[in-house]
């Protein structure tokens, strides 16, 4: 994998792990900050932070199927 590819991984019941150089907008364009190289996007739909994971999706039990 280059330095400049970036990945996409559906985490087993968790988050969209992101890595690599992409930029995370809101829908109206702004520019959502992110302090890591990695980042956890939530698709289970009860993080407190969204678009990130909080890590909420433990305690509800949110299950997927790959
Ligand atoms: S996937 Fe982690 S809080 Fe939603």
């Amino acid at each position: 994998m280059s330095e400049r590819e970036v990945t996409i991984t559906a985490y087993p019941d968790g988050p969209l792990l992101v890595r690599g150089d992409v930029r995370l907008e809101t829908s109206d364009g702004r520019e959502l900050p992110r302090s890591r190289r990695t980042v956890a996007l939530c698709r289970c739909g009860l993080s407190t932070i969204k678009p990130f994971c909080d890590g909420t999706h433990k305690a509800s039990g949110f299950r997927t199927e790959d």
